[in-house]
């Protein structure tokens, strides 16, 4: 079983919360990709812009748009109060969301209140989430199947986090034979399993192994957005450590590159786009590459410090801006709009 305490990990979560909100953790030069991408305007788009529908369903759950809360917190008091702003507001807008690493929770049944957003949430796809690598720390089937359950989650995140273990001095730094367990894992659990990346994207052979290892969906989580790199150097108290996160802050794959390796690499699977996407329009544009839905995890959180009323906002914001994107290319369903081409500039 892994040796990090309760306390040692709800710091390292709080530490995440708190910087991601104070410093600047964008990636210094990288940026997602989505600003080639545009779509051809139509000025004639035979549609009425309230007739446009946004929705989708995966995994059983009707969702009123496209959009996805992705993976940020819990495990510590003030992920619970976020966990359920975010929750309230996912409901009331109808879309999805992803809850943070619920590996402490597993190891310290007291936090598994912080995850517990059902009640206030009863209608939305619900995502649980446990690191891939805790495979090789302890964990079994039936640790991810605990999480699932204490957050009565629809399906399993399974985050892939190399270089975040990489650059923290404290990191599970095997990754060393993972594949074959993730197979065992999708094959038993039960639920959906979801690929997750943190930040830095999957490529199209990561997309293929993962398609064949079994999991249900892929959210690229590419290069753009946050950076955890940058999170993670003003967290490290050893300097040598700090100033070599710092040097990998602009690696990654950008998020659009990453959609489009993914989909060559696993062509039969639902993809969620998500890494520095930051608006409805960015959203589109990863439909149009192939994605099925987008993730937003850093404007989601913004919001969420400060009122359900202000995040269910961002969610209102997000919505419109995917219908108006829609009405401008005259698509008048999501799949519609994955079949629009893209000019790429
Ligand atoms: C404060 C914070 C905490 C996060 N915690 C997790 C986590 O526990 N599990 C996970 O899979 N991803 C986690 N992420 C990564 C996000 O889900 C997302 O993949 C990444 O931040 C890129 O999206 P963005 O550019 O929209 O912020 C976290 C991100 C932030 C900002």
């Amino acid at each position: 079983m892994p040796e990090h305490t309760e306390h040692q990990i709800a710091r390292r979560k709080a530490d995440h919360i708190r910087i991601s909100l104070e410093e600047n953790v964008d990636f210094p030069h990288l940026t997602t990709g989505l600003e080639h991408y545009h779509f051809q305007h139509t000025a004639l788009p035979e549609l009425n812009l309230d007739d446009i529908d946004t929705s989708l369903t995966l995994f059983g759950r009707k969702l009123r748009a496209p959009v996805l809360i992705s993976s940020m917190t819990g495990g510590e008091v003030g992920g619970q109060r976020l966990n359920r702003t975010l929750a309230e507001a996912a409901q009331a807008a109808g879309i999805a969301m992803g809850l943070g690493s619920q590996r402490a929770a597993i190891q310290h049944e007291e936090l598994a209140n912080t995850f517990k957003v059902r009640d206030v949430a009863p209608d939305i796809l619900l995502l649980a989430n446990v690191g891939a690598v805790q495979l090789n720390y302890g964990f079994d089937t039936e640790h991810y199947r605990q999480a699932v359950e204490m957050a009565e989650a629809d399906a399993l995140i399974l985050h892939f986090n190399a270089l975040q273990e990489a650059v923290q001095p404290e990191g599970d730094i095997n990754f060393a034979g993972l594949l074959a367990k993730v197979e065992r894992l999708c094959k038993t659990i039960g639920v959906p399993v979801i690929a997750k990346e943190v930040g830095w994207g999957f490529s199209q052979k990561d997309a293929k192994q993962l398609a064949d290892a079994g999991v249900a969906a892929i959210d690229v989580a590419g290069a753009g957005g946050t950076s955890w790199s940058q999170v993670e150097s003003h967290r490290i108290n050893i300097p040598y450590m700090a100033e070599a996160a710092r040097t990998f802050a602009d690696w990654g794959i950008p998020t659009a590159e990453s959609i489009i390796q993914c989909k060559a690499g696993a062509p039969q699977l639902p993809l969620i786009a998500s890494g520095g996407l930051r608006s409805g329009l960015d959203i589109a544009k990863c439909i149009a590459l192939g994605a099925m839905m987008g993730g937003m995890a850093g404007p989601f959180l913004k919001a969420a410090a400060r009122s359900v009323e202000e995040t269910i906002n961002v969610a209102r914001r997000f919505e419109r801006e995917i219908r108006v994107a829609m009405f401008m290319t005259g698509s008048a369903n999501l799949t519609e709009l994955q079949k629009t081409p893209l000019l790429r500039i």
